[in-house]
This record gives structure tokens, sequence and C-alpha cells, in this order.
């Protein structure tokens, strides 16, 4: 996913906009580059690869102005090259556009625009825009805004848009379709950003653009209008988060800094949602009646989100008496899954932008069910079309693999089942009482498992070096092998495979030899799991597998039979899960430290996955 940002004030643009592409990297990144305005004429610089490469460039050959547009390119339409970066510009280099999303019409538009003369230097999609906007104005617009309108109209996929008018040295241009855009509001200047920690240093207060409007932005005002030029009023919103949470505070990493958030932010989402009587209030207005009437969820996500739904089925089953179904948005899209409107839709999403979990939303919509979010961002696609979120207020996480997120999604979702089951009367005032003192456990137990990390770096350098591994878990923690695999996978480049312990005699089994790591998770907190895992183990152990047990603390069977044990405190079966997957983020972390891998923004992966 791509980055935009832009700036109208009166201070160098140039260092501004770099400054937010910084801040933005790790939402994808092939090559970057900005453009600025100074004394009527447009100036740029763009560059493949690294931020760094821009300010190179941008030190040999600086541009000055104190208006411009920047964007970081994750390529989609087009390889990876020079030409291919934005910003890209009209024919006479007057207008000039940076951009996120995807133009499904471009080849159309461009072949239109060719025989109207225009050519083209890039492959991108994107480079439609100027040419059509300049070609708007040929035709005789009345002005820069009314030929971008025309352009807008004509546009069929997803846009977030920045773009600068040499002939209009007083305003920038912006416009959002489907890819997120915010206006930031400073004094006597603006910005524009594709998400708030571009800009979080320089603002307190922002315009979530939605889709289908644009903005003039001067340096002393907004003016907003519908994409046929109606007028909108803006809804200016308080920003949540501070610049610090966009820092890495000391940490070598975002990850290693969102790992260890992770306990503080679930103590948060306790204070935050359970009052000092043990009254639990999920903060959505879907009313206690209708959980009482509701007869099936389906949870629809994507990478570990998908995870999260995975063990959110398991709790609200067990503990609500719904029935529950989840699936891969990217699957879910495609099914006819037979569903009534009595049916709850949970999306689930850190971003809120992911492509494949907005198509499911927008299909179940149409089946007439209600949609209820569990959601990290304040004014992203999947809140606006949600009739409710659940939101998980974890701040930016910056880290491309999710950490932080995802143990509040399984929090949220503890927090919900009780919620429900309660309502429903599936479990009494004093059984919820007693699962949310366990549940009160879980952040110091995580807080524990994180203060190990020392040990658990011992281990993960020790397994980088295979060519893959396996993770094996049970019941509740058959997810958090599957996160375990994934995480790994994400930020070490080495291929892992989570499974459900169960299933090795139906073929993993095959692959145990002595150079393959098998991580298993053991907490031995349900008996009739415990036993089982522990006889997998003994069928790795027989086969010389490397096995990298997860146990619970005062469990003296397991560590006889491997040296690589990571200890973490025992706590209710149903919420291991938050507490055991500190144990495989640290694990992955340290593989991929000893890999020499760039753990923030690891190699083809963008934070959020905003096309298809
Ligand atoms: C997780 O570490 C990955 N970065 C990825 O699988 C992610 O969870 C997935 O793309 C879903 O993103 P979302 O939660 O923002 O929708």
């Amino acid at each position: 996913m791509c980055g935009v940002v832009g700036y109208i004030g009166n201070k160098e643009a140039a260092q501004i906009l770099v400054d937010g592409l910084q801040r933005l990297e790790y939402r994808g990144y092939d090559s970057a580059g900005i453009a600025v305005l100074d004394d009527g004429k447009i100036s740029s610089g763009k560059e493949m690869g690294r931020l760094a490469n821009l300010e190179r460039k941008l030190e040999k050959n600086p541009v000055s102005g104190t208006r411009g547009i920047g964007h970081t390119r994750w390529a989609t339409h087009g390889a990876p090259s020079q030409a291919n970066s934005h910003p890209h510009f009209s024919s006479d280099g007057a207008i000039s556009v940076v951009h996120n999303g995807i133009i499904e019409n471009y080849a159309d538009l461009r072949d239109e625009l060719s025989e109207q003369g225009h050519t083209f230097l890039s492959e991108t999609d994107t480079e439609v825009v100027p040419h059509l906007i300049e070609q708007a104005l040929k035709d005789g617009a009345a002005s820069p805004a009314e030929a971008l309108r025309c352009t807008l109209q004509k546009l069929r996929g997803a846009y977030a848009l920045g773009v600068l008018f040499q002939c209009e040295p007083d305003t920038i241009y912006c416009a959002r379709l489907g890819s997120p855009l915010i206006i930031g509001l400073g004094e006597n200047e603006n910005f524009i950003a594709s998400d708030v920690p571009a800009i979080i240093n320089r603002i307190s207060e922002a315009i979530y653009l939605n889709d289908g409007e644009m903005a003039a932005i001067r340096a002393d005002g907004v003016e907003l209008c519908t994409v046929d030029g109606a007028a909108v009023i803006p809804e200016v919103k308080k920003i949540e988060f501070k610049a610090e949470d966009a820092e890495h505070a000391g940490f070598e990493t975002f990850m290693l800094k969102e790992i260890h958030e992770q306990p503080r932010i679930l103590r948060s989402m306790l204070e935050k949602h359970v009052s000092s009587d043990g009254t639990i209030d999920i903060g959505t207005d879907l009313s206690p009646d209708y959980f009482r009437k509701l007869n099936r969820i389906m949870i629809v996500s994507c990478g570990t989100a998908y995870h999260a739904g995975m063990y959110a089925k398991l709790l609200l089953e067990n503990l609500t008496g719904i029935a529950v179904e989840t699936d891969l948005a990217s699957e879910f899209r495609y099914r006819d899954p037979k569903i009534d409107p009595g049916t709850l839709i949970i999306p689930v999403s850190q971003s809120g932008e992911t492509a494949d979990t907005l198509a499911s939303i927008r299909m179940a919509k149409g089946w007439g069910c209600k949609i209820m979010a569990v959601c990290n961002v304040e004014g992203s696609s999947v809140v606006r079309e949600s009739d409710a979120t659940f939101f998980t207020n974890c701040g930016p996480e910056i880290g491309v693999a999710s950490t932080k997120a995802y143990t509040a999604q399984q929090m949220a979702f503890a927090l919900l089942s009780l919620y429900i089951a309660e309502v429903r009367g599936n479990l009494s005032r004093e059984r919820v009482q007693a699962y949310l003192k366990d549940l009160n456990e879980v952040p110091d137990a995580l807080h524990y498992v994180i203060q190990k990390k020392a040990e658990i770096q011992v281990i993960g350098e020790k397994h980088h070096d295979g060519p893959s591994s396996l993770y094996l878990g049970r019941r509740y923690n058959f997810p958090t092998a599957l996160e375990g695999a994934l995480k790994n996978k994400e930020i070490s480049y080495q291929h892992a495979e989570g499974y459900a312990a169960g299933e090795m005699k139906h073929g993993p089994i095959a692959l145990i030899n002595e150079a393959l790591p098998v991580i298993c998770i053991c907490t031995k907190t349900a008996d009739e799991v415990y036993e089982k895992m522990l006889s997998n183990i003994k069928e790795v152990e027989a086969r010389s597998g490397r096995i990298i047990a997860i146990v619970s603390e005062g469990d003296t069977e397991l560590s006889k039979l491997t040296d690589d044990v990571i200890v973490v405190p025992a706590v209710r079966d149903e919420f291991s899960p938050i507490v055991n997957v500190g144990a495989l983020q640290l694990l992955a972390y340290y593989a991929a430290r000893a890999r020499g891998t760039d753990i923030d923004k690891p190699r083809n992966l963008a934070k959020s996955v905003t096309v298809e």
C-alpha cells in the first residue's frame, strides 16, 4: 500500500514531506518522490528504493517551495522503477499527482488520452490522472477544481489523491475513494496524509475524508465538496493518540516496542470495559436484546486478524451458545454462505483498510446483516462501513508484523464473549466474575513472558537457520500455532507452518527430523488437551525432532523431553493464547534478528493490504 502526504503553509515543504513519508514507510515502498511549488513553478525529486535514497538525491538537487505533495510507492501497476515512481505529471509538467489505490479503468482512459495526443512516461495506472485533468482544462473546465472533479467522475477503482497545480499556488487538492486519506489541521498550515502517524507530530485535529469527497486546501482553510460539487461540512476530529506513540521510544524496532506495549494495552482495555462492579461495557450501541435474539455470528478477516477470528469462534461458541463461523475474507467474498439477516458479521481488522475485508462487509450489507467491527483505527473504511465497532485502541501499530493489535483483538473477543454470555443468561454473574478474575491475570502473565526475552532470544537464535519450522497447538492454541508460524514467516523469511497437533498423524509427522524445529504449545491448563499434546511431543522426540516447548510454570514433565523450554504463567485455558503468543512473537523476532532481515519493513509486505 502506498503512502501519500501533502503540505501547504509558510515553511519549506520538502523536509516536512520527507519526514511524513518516513513515518509512512511501514506501509510499503519501493520508491519515493516529492513535488513542491514555488514561484509558480513545480519542481520534484523521486528515487528508487529506500527513502534515504530520495533524501540523498534531494541533498544534491534541493527543491524549494512552501507547498507540495509526496509519495512512497508499493508497486501495483508497473515494476519498481524511476519512471514509475510518483509524483506523476501532465504533459506540460504543470499538474502533479500522487496516488494510493488502483484506477481499474486506466487502460481505457490511457487509450482515450493517447488518441488525444497524450504520451505517457510510465506503466502506471496513476499517470492517467494528471493527463485527464490537463485534458479537462483544455476542454474548457472553468477551474482546476472543476477539471479535477471532471476527472474524478471518470475514475473507477480506488484512490487517495494529492494534486498540485502550477496555476493555483495557494491551494493543494486531495480526493478519496476507497483508500484512506486525512486532512491534518495546523496553525496557518494544513496537511494531507494517508494515515495519522505521518503527521501526528504536527497536528492535533484532522478531517477524515469520506469516499467520494475532495478538498481544496489552503494554508488558512479547507473547503470540502463531493465529486459532484455539493458542499460538505467538514467534521473535525481530535487525534486520540500522541506523537510518541508513533516513535521508537528507545526500542531498536517498532515491533519490539509494540510487543512490550501489550500488557499495558490489555490492562487499559480491562479498565475501560469493565467497571468496578464487574459490569462489562462493549462500547457499541448494539442492545442486549439484539444479542439475546442473535442466532449466528460470521467472523471475516485476513492474516493475523483471521487467527484472532479463529480464537474468537472457539470462545464465543463455548461461552455464548451461539453458532459461530469464521472465514478468510478473501475466500468468504466468493462464497454463497446462506446467511440470513439475523447473522452478525464481525470484520476484524487492525488497519480497517484491508480490501478483502471491506469487500466482505459490502457483500454482507447486501444481505441486511448487522456489522460489528473489531478495529484499531478511528475513521477507517471498515469503521465507517460498519454499524458498530469495538475499538482495540492500541495506538498506531507501525511494525508490519502485527503483535499488539492481535492480543488486543483477543482481549476484545474475551470481553465480548463474556458480555454476550451474561446478557443471554448462558453464564451467571458469578461465573462471569470468576472469568473476569482470571482474565485480569493475563496482562501480568504476558508481561512475565516478555521479561524472559533474553532466554527466548537464545532459543530463537539457536533454531533460526533451518529451512523450515513446524508449530503445533490444539483447541484454543491451534490459532496460536498458526499465528506463531505467520510471525516467523513474515519477519525471518524462514518457511514455517502452523498445524493442529491432532493432525500430525495425518501427514506432517513425515516431516520430522533432526533439522526441523517443532514448536509445541503445551501449557498445562486443559488436561484433556495437555495429555494429547504430550503424546504428540513424544512422537516428535521419538523421531529426533528439535522440540521447542511452550509450557506452564511447574510443569516438570515436559522439561525432561527438551532443553528448549519457554515457561509461561498458567492462566485459564480460554485466555492462555493471549499469553502464549507473546513467547512466539519474541521467538520469531530473535530468529529474524539473527537472520538480519528488516523486521519492521519485511520484504514484499505492506502494513495494510488495500489492494486485492
Ligand atoms: C500480520 O502480521 C500481517 N501483517 C497481516 O497478515 C495482517 O494481519 C493482515 O494483512 C490483516 O491486516 P488488517 O488487520 O489491517 O486487516
